[in-house]
């Protein structure tokens, strides 16, 4: 397919992760990194380097194929504990710009929080029907005190030294006041919301378990009914997570994508 330029935006993306040196400064170690670059990674005779899958490619395409977004929840069955647990990992196992993670998941499991959050969903059935009830909320006007935050973890888990960081801490600061005098810093971390979003749903598609991205929600009336006032986070968008009804009509639809020449570019 030819190149063609006019989909493509012009402009650099504000937040866009900083060169590789600051992620080498994030504490990352060299030799972790050779270590990764030299383990035993088989190669196939074309030259294609591979991992060992995780899962089969067609066992990860069924389980994407077999996700819907679920309308009617068995209000009866609920995610058995380990397997909620492995999904609140994946929640923070998410990937987000230069590893900030400036988000809180709330999972909401009391029915009358979550009839209360319902009248400001719509009234949207899986609020209340579904096993667990999870809200995403960004942090807003991220700054220097949750990156202080954010590097004192780094200390923690990398054994690394506060000093080795003081580069990465100036990156980081930098980019987020960069981002908030072009009015854009709350946009930026309100994108990598979505990402644990989409994390969240393929992880439970994996497990069988079956959920409901939510957006037709009342932000603000969310963040009222979960006193989010003065915590500085706000509420972005919503997940139910259960299993489907045998009535819903929803998971015996064909899925409605648009051909992969539509969409994937070959560049
Ligand atoms: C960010 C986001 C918000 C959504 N909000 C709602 C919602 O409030 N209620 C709902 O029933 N579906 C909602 N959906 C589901 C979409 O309508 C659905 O994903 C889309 O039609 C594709 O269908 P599928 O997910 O079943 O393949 C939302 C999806 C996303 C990604």
């Amino acid at each position: 397919m030819p190149c063609n330029s006019s989909w493509r935006g012009s402009s650099q993306p504000v937040g866009r992760d900083g060169p590789r040196e600051a992620t080498a400064a994030a504490g990352r170690l060299d030799g972790e990194r050779r270590a990764f670059a030299s383990s035993a990674v088989p190669r196939l005779a074309s030259g294609v380097t591979t991992n060992p899958p995780r899962v089969s490619a067609s066992e990860l395409l069924a389980s994407l194929r077999w996700r819907y977004a679920t309308k009617r929840f068995d209000p009866v069955k609920k995610i058995p504990d380990e397997t909620w647990k492995a999904l609140e990992e994946a929640l923070i196992l998410s990937p987000s710009s230069y590893g900030l993670q400036p988000w809180k998941f709330l999972v909401v499991r009391d029915l009358g929080v979550r009839e209360k959050l319902q009248a400001h969903a719509w009234g949207q059935t899986q609020v209340t029907e579904c096993s667990h009830f999870v809200v995403f909320a960004v942090r807003r006007d991220l700054g220097a005190e949750h990156v202080d935050h954010y590097l004192d973890r780094i200390v923690e888990v990398r054994k690394v030294s506060r000093e080795t960081l003081t580069g990465f801490r100036k990156l980081l600061v930098t980019s987020l006041e960069q981002a908030a005098a072009k009015g854009r810093l709350n946009e930026w971390q309100t994108h990598q919301v979505y990402i644990a979003l989409g994390q969240f749903m393929a992880s439970a598609a994996l497990l069988g378990v079956d959920t409901c991205p939510m957006e037709g929600l009342a932000p603000e009336r969310f963040d009222e009914v979960l006193a989010l006032a003065g915590t500085g986070y706000r509420t972005v968008v919503a997940c139910a997570a259960g299993y489907r009804g045998a009535d819903d009509k929803y998971s015996r639809y064909e899925k409605v994508r648009f051909a992969a020449k539509d969409v994937i570019v070959h560049v």
